[in-house]
């Protein structure tokens, strides 16, 4: 929560409003035009990347102390100046992976990142011109910082890169999700549930070594924030790559020892736009909330499924 304070930073949002039509296709649209596409599905996902509607950069300037994160500042911006300004979150505290956006061209979570880390002077910020090329260092404009130095600074804010926007700093993480859902991520065990005399389940554990958790458990700790996949050159809108995350979520359980899945596994992700479109460009490691080495993992499951 922001309180009042005498120093003051200035959010500069990318802001979308969608066209109305866009909410009728979302809803299954033409069922002609799905039909006809001789690219199996793709008009959907054309429609997806393609976002029609208008598009502005508006700036806030607002009290707050260099301690707060973006997320209270958004949260004060809606609460008392901007009621339609649109973003997600849930848990606040780096958990639920739900806020992620672009932080001065950075993919990175609200809740943890603070003005502290973030404002810049105004100068430091790429400036766009009207072709939409980008300057570096080249505004001269005080960018509403006050002759007593009172201002922090100036954040950009804009949705999570490679994904289509939804509505201002909200993107359409379902490509990720749905990359997710199609390799199986949940554990595929062996063994038969026994039953009660009743005919109830009779619940069992596996047990593991701790050496066979520590194979797993970084990886157990994604919650897919979709971070890397917006840091990721390769992945954009995940056509040609299923992207990091979902390499995460299968690696996670080719790596359980209770699995018993491990190759089908690693058959589902041995594809063309599987380990094989992964570039090894490693920009998915550098912001991964959860401490994951990502560009690591990618290689280490990428050695494992071209040496078996
Ligand atoms: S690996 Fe890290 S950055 Fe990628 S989705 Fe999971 S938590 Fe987010
Ligand atoms: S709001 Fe849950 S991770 Fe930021």
């Amino acid at each position: 929560m922001v309180e009042a304070s005498n120093t003051t930073v200035t959010l500069q949002v990318h802001r979308f409003a969608p066209r109305a039509e866009r909410a009728e296709r979302a809803r299954g649209g033409s069922p002609f035009a799905r039909k006809s596409s001789p690219f199996g599905g793709g008009s959907e996902s054309a429609s997806r990347r393609r976002p029609r509607g208008k598009q502005w950069v508006q700036e806030y300037t607002i009290p707050a102390r260099p301690e707060d994160t973006i997320l209270d500042c958004l949260l004060a911006i809606k609460r008392t100046i901007d009621p339609t300004l649109a973003f997600r979150y849930s848990c606040g505290h780096g958990m639920c992976g739900s806020d992620a956006v672009s932080i001065n061209g950075t993919p990175t979570l609200l809740c943890t990142a603070s003005i502290r880390d973030w404002a810049k002077q105004p100068g430091a910020l790429p400036q766009v011109d009207d072709e939409g090329f980008r300057h570096i260092g080249e505004d001269e404009s005080d960018g509403g910082a006050s002759d007593d130095g009172a201002s922090l600074g100036v954040i950009e804010l804009a949705p999570l890169p490679g994904f289509p926007p939804q509505r201002d700093l909200i993107a359409d993480i379902d490509p990720m999700l749905n990359q997710i859902r199609k390799l199986t991520p949940y554990l595929e065990a062996d063994g038969v549930l026994a039953t009660t005399e009743e005919g109830k389940v009779n619940a069992f554990e596996y047990l593991q070594h701790p050496e066979q958790l520590a194979k797993y458990e970084t990886l157990s700790n994604c919650i897919a924030c979709g971070v890397c996949e917006g840091s990721c050159p390769v992945f954009a809108g995940g056509d040609a790559f299923i992207g990091p995350a979902a390499l995460i979520w299968s690696s996670r359980f080719i790596n359980d020892s209770r699995d018993a899945k491990t190759m089908e596994r690693m058959d589902a992700i041995d594809t063309a736009d599987g380990v094989a479109a992964c570039q090894s460009v490693r920009a998915c490691s550098r912001h991964c909330p959860r401490g994951i080495d990502v560009g690591e993992e990618m290689w280490q499951i990428v050695a494992k499924v071209r040496e078996r």
